[in-house]
């Protein structure tokens, strides 16, 4: 099948894996790739020195097409993006921050810079700074959800923006593939439901408490790490929600994140005094990141956050990446052929 992404990423279907961390594995971005979608790799929680291995072992398991991630918020992000560039990696995504500073290194060896957005002001922004296409993130969708639904975000960016679009948020079946063409999308992204699958980094208390979990059994939070996140509702996330952690807090955990991901929080602390915003932004990241690495890779969720979007109400068994995305594309034909109405105007 061909649109405006699987031409412009060389892939045959227009099915994204999101670059989730620590879900989002070598194993699960190839097996997507391989499987004619494009398969993201999440960087942002490896330091440098894994950042490489990461890549490399990716390409050890395909020749197709595939895509690294980075939030531009963490110290190391740049030296990150920067590793991605050197090893040519085909699609260059990245959430918060300007893409200008990298896009004609990357468009220098092909590649394609995707940056992910939830607002149209920062589609347009990404637009104008060079993006090749965006990835827009609805209310729906697992971890830093938009503030609007995609059925109202995707065609108001559609309206205004011409790049290609990928449509977040909500999708895990045909169905929302071709509701996501009607609005205006051009490809989907997808986290919840590739976290559900053979390959997936997540724990098996995690993937058994997505599959637990109705579409009435999300939250969605700033508490956590300072940008509004989706995950699951338990009681621990629920009181975790209720109240912003004191810095103290945020920089406990933060540090705590660190070390045990041999992050290095120096940087961080270089912010203090000087930036005392940035300082709390950070801390508040890391100490979110404590959290869903709890949640996510540990399995705990009594003590620890699980992201989930609202997609996981119709999630209902773990299948392999590669059954995920024939399936997609079989139930997305079924539908297109049961319209049994014609729009007659
Ligand atoms: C377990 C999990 C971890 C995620 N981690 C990240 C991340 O590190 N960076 C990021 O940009 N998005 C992350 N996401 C969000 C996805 O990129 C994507 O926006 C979202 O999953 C799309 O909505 P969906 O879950 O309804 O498909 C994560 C999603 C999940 C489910």
């Amino acid at each position: 099948m061909r649109t405006r992404i699987t031409s412009l990423f060389g892939i045959e279907k227009p099915i994204i894996c999101a670059g989730m961390s620590d879900v989002a594995t070598p194993e699960l971005a190839a097996a997507v790739s391989n499987a004619g979608g494009l398969g993201i790799i999440n960087l942002t929680t490896l330091p440098p020195s894994q950042a490489k291995q990461a890549i490399d072992k990716v390409r050890a398991l395909t020749e197709r097409p595939f895509g690294v991630n980075m939030t531009q918020l963490l110290p190391s992000a740049k030296e990150n993006i920067n590793i991605a560039i050197d090893a040519k990696v085909p699609v260059i995504n990245t959430a918060f921050g300007k893409c200008d500073w990298y896009r004609d290194k990357v468009h220098a060896y092909g590649g394609k810079v995707l940056v992910t957005t939830s607002t149209l002001k920062h589609a347009l922004a990404a637009q104008d700074q060079g993006a090749d296409a965006i990835i827009a993130t609805s209310y729906e969708a697992a971890a830093h959800a938009g503030e609007i639904g995609a059925m109202a975000l995707i065609p108001a960016i559609r309206d205004r923006v011409s790049i290609p679009i990928i449509a977040a948020g909500g999708i895990a079946d045909g169905r929302g593939l071709i509701a996501a063409f009607a609005l205006g999308a051009d490809a989907v992204s997808m986290g919840t439901r590739f976290m559900v699958s053979k390959e997936s980094g997540a724990h098996a208390n995690a993937i058994q408490a997505t599959l637990d979990t109705d579409v009435m059994g999300t939250l969605r939070s700033k508490n956590y790490d300072g940008v509004p996140v989706r995950a699951i509702s338990t009681p621990f996330s629920r009181k975790m929600a209720q109240r912003k952690p004191s810095l103290l807090t945020m920089l406990y955990r933060a540090q705590q994140y660190a070390s045990a991901t041999q992050s290095d929080i120096k940087p961080l602390l270089r912010e203090f005094p000087q930036n005392i915003k940035t300082l709390l932004a950070l801390s508040w990241l890391g100490h979110g990141l404590f959290y869903l690495v709890r949640g996510i890779s540990g399995g705990d969720l009594e003590t620890g956050i699980h992201t989930a979007g609202q997609s996981l109400g119709i999630i209902r068994n773990i299948e392999s990446a590669a059954d995920i995305v024939d399936n997609i594309m079989n139930e997305a034909a079924n539908v297109q052929q049961s319209f049994s109405f014609s729009v007659d105007p």
